[in-house]
């Protein structure tokens, strides 16, 4: 069985959702499972829809590689204010490390 983590969505109204997440899953796809409707994801994960947008915290961007060139292409067209740790969660993999981190969704995608 994979393993899971616990993995916090904070949305746009400041509410906290604890979700079981499990390695290896996107970060959107995770949201999508758990009814974060905050993550819209139109395109499924391929990355020409930009709207799985999330913020990241310093502590948490900093357990993920830079973005790719075309993710930061795609954020140029995000609805709500990009932000420097503004990622795209279709991109972004829950690692074993991520417990207990918090991601932070935008008011609108
Ligand atoms: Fe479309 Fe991430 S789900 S870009």
């Amino acid at each position: 069985m994979a393993q899971e983590i616990v993995l916090n969505y904070k949305t746009s109204d400041g509410t906290v959702h604890a979700v079981d997440a499990r390695v290896g899953d996107s970060i959107m796809d995770t949201a999508i499972k758990n009814d974060i409707d905050e993550v819209v994801a139109e395109c499924g994960g391929s990355l020409i829809c930009a709207t799985c947008h999330v913020y990241l915290d310093p502590e948490t961007a900093a357990l993920f590689d830079e973005p790719e060139d075309f993710e930061l292409e795609m954020l140029e067209g995000v609805a709500a204010e990009r932000r420097e740790n503004s990622r795209l969660s279709c991109q972004l993999r829950v690692k074993p490390e991520l417990a207990g981190h918090t991601i932070e969704t935008p008011d609108r995608q």
